[in-house]
């Protein structure tokens, strides 16, 4: 009836597979929708009817046998891949090498600003991201009813009677923290996160870095304020970069200033990075308000000092050029390997 039917069950009696390219090679040349039983079952129409009895059961036999067959070896490859990962490891193969990681750009910022601060003679301090009113705005000269209080801006913990808890605005609140314990002469920077309720862009974001500097001691004038600013941004963009001040405003500063460097990408001719204006932003500064340092018990009569505040990502955003602050925290290795 199947003329070959008795080689056909010997073949398939007698395969092996040795990997799962064999055992689907044995499922497509049988089992499959193109393979042989499928054939079989398909020329059941051109068998003449007395035969068909016959003809069925023959291509049932097939069928159990490829049926069995295949599970047999399904089974086999199992017990092999499991005898394998049981071996034992190769340890004269030769190793593949991971990716060398690299530091986060903020950080390679932080560690060289450190640096040059550290060189003029500027020791480092911290405070705490989570801060209470006093340190972060009362005690900075902020009036009850300044706008950065609001919710707007401030992310509040708890609103206490007499104290609101929030996360820090601005690391301004470690000037606080230091003055209130040291006694003059004081000179440190410090540098970490900030937050504010702001809507995330590309140039904002509610999560960011800053570092906060101060200098208090006899007879601190602006002309050291700018000195040390001149030397500081000379350091970190090059020894051509100019740095020029615009009367500004801040309750915690008289006078006040914001500072802004000559571009560095286009040295002050004019590009994207500056808006055609030559010039970019880069902090606020200026000289100590009395009124902070009474409130840290520090005489205004017998010290002065200067304090200026700089964004690290906006730092770091002018160093390498990114154009997008979000890049900072999204994690993206395509993105943070480019500075190792
Ligand atoms: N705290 C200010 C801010 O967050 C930055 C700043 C401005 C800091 C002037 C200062 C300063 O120490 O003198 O925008």
């Amino acid at each position: 009836m199947i003329p070959h039917i008795d080689q056909l069950l010997t073949e398939i009696e007698q395969y092996t597979a040795q990997n799962k390219e064999q055992l689907e090679q044995f499922k497509s040349q049988y089992t499959g929708k193109k393979g042989v039983l499928q054939d079989l079952l398909d020329q059941i129409k051109n068998i003449p009817a007395e035969q068909r009895k016959e003809y069925g059961q023959q291509v049932n036999k097939i069928k159990e046998a490829a049926q069995e067959k295949l599970k047999a070896l399904t089974e086999q490859l199992e017990n092999l891949q499991a005898a394998n990962v049981n071996k034992p490891h190769d340890l004269t193969l030769p190793v593949i090498p991971d990716g060398l990681g690299a530091l986060h750009p903020l950080t390679q910022t932080t560690r060289r600003v450190i640096q040059i601060f550290e060189r003029m003679g500027f020791n480092i301090s911290d405070g705490p991201e989570i801060e209470d009113d006093w340190h972060n705005f009362t005690a900075l000269n902020f009036p009850l009813n300044h706008p950065a209080r609001d919710m707007q801006d401030t992310f509040f913990i708890s609103k206490g009677s007499d104290n609101d808890m929030a996360l820090r605005t601005h690391t301004s609140s470690v000037q606080v923290r230091v003055m209130e314990k040291m006694q003059p002469p004081m000179r440190t920077v410090s540098i970490g996160r900030v937050y504010r309720n702001e809507a995330i862009s590309v140039r904002a974001h509610c999560l960011f870095h800053q570092v906060e500097g101060f200098y208090v001691a006899k007879n601190v004038s602006f002309k050291d304020l700018k000195d040390t600013l001149y030397h500081f941004v000379r350091e970190l963009f090059g020894n051509e970069t100019k740095i020029r001040f615009r009367p500004s405003f801040f309750p915690f500063t008289e006078p006040s200033a914001e500072m802004d460097i000559s571009c560095h990408i286009c040295g002050g001719k004019g590009c994207n990075v500056c808006k055609h204006s030559g010039w970019v932003e880069i902090g606020g500064c200026g000289m100590i308000d009395p009124n902070v340092m009474k409130n840290c018990n520090i005489d205004p009569e017998e010290y002065t000092g200067f304090a200026f505040g700089m964004g690290i990502e906006r730092i770091t955003m002018l160093r390498n050029q990114i154009k997008d602050i979000r890049l900072f925290t999204e994690n993206d290795v395509r993105f943070l390997k480019q500075f190792s």
